[in-house]
């Protein structure tokens, strides 16, 4: 890293989820904790963008570039944040990693556990660091619900349930070519409600049960699709570690949007974390209230101080993903999901719905049941279409 100045940071991918790194990464720079290295994306920046940049102290020479590999090579950043789709990931890592820089990798950190293997052993062995975009590892709330459930505060772990129930519009599966798809090309994808949309959900509640990297993790899945092209948008998987379940139950096609919700079932007592607004409620053992500090700590910013101080531990390394890895790579190896019988299907404003996706997701984090367990599709209702 460039002794005499603050981390040179590179942005590959500036659309989409780009735009949140962009403007995390302008914050920073403005603040004169990092320096802006470069951009590369196929799409150019959006004028706004673009003129926020050239704005800042000698940003009329950061270059704008459509290819990575030529950027990366160019200007050598010290730091590269990869938020692309998730195919792209480890073969932009790779010339990030090439040029002598540390990761920030969107999630899910890759499309298979063979990239995820290739790509820890990668960055190991150019002896950087990898940070990947669960930004709720960085929330002040989980943290103190792990450390609950560590210290025994619930008494001996239960389960951990999940529930989501979301809507997305048709249009949310057609806003990219890779949206919703396993495959493009014989290559893998691997993106659905599981792995990506609620990825978050999966990846808090195994830190919250405290699942170390190296445990072995079973999976079980029921995915189904709706309005999905290929991948799972309405879905239960049970993460089985050391006999304690975790259940995560979602929908993509509810009839209205929810907050999702962790469960945490002890013995003796009970946590929810509403992971999106780090918001902890819950009765501990000895009766009281449960309570935790507001506020997360933004994953960039970790990054950037980790590698000014590396007391401060990095918040989300791409090892805290492999229990995580286990989920995506189950769902992958599932192929397609299968469609749902249309008896379970209804209309509402043209879009199609789940019937009572959202209690049905709750019952399954509550009871730490899979859908069929709770009779869902319902025994006699048809053949899954097809
Ligand atoms: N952390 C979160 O909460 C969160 C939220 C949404 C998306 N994501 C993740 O962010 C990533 C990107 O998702 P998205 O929805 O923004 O995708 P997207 O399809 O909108 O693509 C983002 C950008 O990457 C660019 N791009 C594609 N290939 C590229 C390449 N080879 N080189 C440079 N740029 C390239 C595209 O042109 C686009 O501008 C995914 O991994 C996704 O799962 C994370």
């Amino acid at each position: 890293m460039d002794v005499y100045g603050p981390p040179r940071v590179a942005l590959i991918g500036v659309h989409g989820y780009g735009q949140v790194h962009l403007d995390g990464l302008l914050r920073l720079a403005g603040a004169g904790a990092v320096r802006v290295a470069g951009l590369a994306d196929p799409r150019p920046p959006a004028p706004e963008s673009l003129a926020r940049v050239r704005a800042l102290p000698g940003g009329a020479d950061v270059p704008v570039l459509a290819h990575a590999a030529e950027l990366l090579e160019r200007v050598r950043p010290d730091v590269t944040i990869v938020s692309t789709p998730i195919h792209t990931h480890l073969a932009l890592a790779r010339p990030a990693l090439a040029a002598g820089s540390h990761l920030f990798v969107e999630k899910p950190p890759t499309a298979s556990m063979a990239q995820f293997r290739a790509l820890s052993a990668e960055v190991e062995a150019a002896g950087k660091v990898c940070q990947v975009g669960f930004q709720s590892f960085g929330s002040h709330a989980l943290a103190h619900a792990a450390r609950l459930v560590a210290d025994g505060a619930l008494g001996p772990l239960r389960g951990v349930g999940v529930h989501g129930a979301w809507v997305r519009e048709r249009a949310y599966f057609a806003r990219a070519a890779w949206a919703g798809r396993m495959e493009i090309d014989g290559e893998p994808v691997t993106d659905g409600a599981l792995t990506n949309a609620f990825a978050h959900a999966t990846a808090s509640a195994l830190r919250v049960a405290g699942v170390p990297a190296d445990a072995d993790v079973d999976v079980e899945l029921q995915r189904y699709r709706v309005a999905s092209p290929e991948g799972d948008d309405t879905a239960s998987a049970r993460l089985t570690v050391g006999g304690i379940p975790i259940v995560v139950a979602v929908s993509l096609c509810a009839a209205e949007h929810r907050m999702p919700v962790i469960v945490v079932h002890g013995e003796h007592g009970r946590l929810e974390l509403e992971y999106t607004t780090d918001t902890l409620t819950g009765t501990l053992a000895d009766g009281s209230p449960a309570t935790a500090p507001a506020g997360r700590t933004v994953l960039l910013d970790n990054l950037v101080a980790h590698l000014g101080d590396p007391a401060v531990p990095l918040l989300a390394p791409l090892s805290s993903c492999a229990p995580f890895m286990h989920l995506l790579e189950a769902v992958r190896r599932d192929g397609p999901a299968r469609h749902l019988p249309a008896t379970a299907i209804t209309e509402v404003d043209g879009r199609p719905v789940v019937r009572d996706a959202d209690a049905l997701v709750r019952r399954c984090a509550e009871q730490l049941a899979l859908f069929s367990e709770l009779n869902f599709p319902a025994p006699g209702s048809g053949k899954p279409l097809s």
